[in-house]
């Protein structure tokens, strides 16, 4: 039990090495052995005759994309940097003042006054940039449109800067990658059942509220949540950013001091999967997808800890690698896991 509490644990090996029968046994002891909580990210289903809470994502509970991150959702659509970048963000923080005002639609800028707009900007501000996606997001794409217009209004020789122009069918013809971008996410039927988008009646619970019930039941069966991954497609980097929002998620009810009294074991088996390096690595912009390394990083002292399961070592970033307190090592071929072992200390 010390091995688990008071500090992170990695299980490492190849595969049949025997590390999903040890995740097994420790979530056993754990349970048997304390009052404490095991959450458990299952990518493949392969948990599903554990005795545990479950959920299977996308197919009987979804995760509300309102609770992604602004850059949660910049990695699912992936704007370019000069063109597309500017003109989303603008587009979120109108349709969040459309949100805010109670309304529902698309806010139109062509031909209105930008003081009228930057004063309401001005007295919401703090909801506005709170970093949620708490909009509509599908009039995402209306929006983008209505963003692409021209500084002032007025004509050439004589412009009225106090409204914004007509449409700028240049600035919008750079968005057509970004546009189809959300279209074929919000349209393709997995992703709306995994994120909520068009918030269809055919599903059922929010992961959220479901989490939040497991934390707060003092029932003895819900010692152990499980949360499949094993209907969420790899494009779109889907597993990667809703793992993200979800660690994201506990990361800030540890930080306010949720767990201190019952600690969480938060165990993600084919952690490779979740925490993939090549994601962050392609994806050029400041923001990474670092709630795993953050909980790795100042957790321990919230209660919660993570159990990491994976064949690839080396798929996992450094420094939430190097924050493991604990090796379970199983049996490693690959050299380069090995190697990635060894730099943690483990092995040198
Ligand atoms: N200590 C053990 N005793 C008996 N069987 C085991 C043990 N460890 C693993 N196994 C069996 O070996 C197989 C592979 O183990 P598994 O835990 O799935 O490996 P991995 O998760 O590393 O790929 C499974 O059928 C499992 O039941
Ligand atoms: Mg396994």
């Amino acid at each position: 039990m010390n091995a688990l509490f008071g500090r992170h644990c990695a299980v490492v090996g190849t595969t049949g090495g025997g590390k999903s029968w040890t995740v097994s046994k420790l979530i056993e002891s754990i349970t048997a052995n304390t009052d404490n909580k095991v959450i458990l990210i299952d990518a493949t289903g392969e948990y599903h005759t554990l005795k545990s809470k479950s959920f299977i994502l996308g197919t009987d509970s979804y995760f509300p994309y309102q609770k992604l991150s602004i850059s949660d959702l910049f990695f699912l659509l992936r704007p370019t940097g000069q063109s597309q970048r500017p003109i989303l963000l603008e587009a979120i923080r109108s349709l969040k003042m459309v949100k805010i005002s109670g309304k529902s639609g698309v806010k139109i800028k062509s031909g209105q006054e930008k003081e009228k707009f930057h004063n309401y900007y001005q007295e919401h501000i703090a909801e506005i940039e709170n970093n949620d996606c708490d909009f509509d997001i599908t009039f995402l794409t209306q929006q983008i449109k209505a963003e692409c217009v021209y500084q002032n209004g007025g004509t050439f020789t004589s412009p009225n800067v106090s409204i914004w122009g007509g449409e700028d069918a240049k600035t919008y013809d750079y968005q057509t990658s970004l546009i189809s971008r959300i279209t074929d996410l919000i349209n393709t039927e997995i992703f709306n059942q995994l994120m909520g988008f068009k918030n269809s009646p055919t599903i059922h619970t929010s992961l959220i509220d479901g989490i939040d019930d497991f934390l707060r039941s003092e029932q003895e069966e819900d010692s152990i949540l499980r949360i499949s991954f094993e209907n969420i497609p790899s494009s779109f980097s889907a597993k990667e950013i809703v793992s993200n929002a979800l660690a994201s998620y506990l990361l800030h009810k540890a930080r306010k001091k949720f767990f201190e009294k019952s600690p969480i074991i938060l165990i993600i088996d084919e952690a490779h999967q979740f925490l993939n390096k090549s994601v962050k690595d392609e994806f050029f912009e400041i923001q990474s997808l670092d709630a795993f390394d953050l909980i790795a990083k100042e957790c321990r002292k919230y209660g919660l800890f993570l159990c990491l399961a994976t064949q690839m070592p080396r798929d996992i970033p450094i420094g939430t690698l190097s924050q493991m307190g604990t090796f379970i090592v199983h049996r490693l071929i690959n050299e380069q896991d090995k190697k990635s072992n060894g730099e943690c200390g483990f092995f040198s």
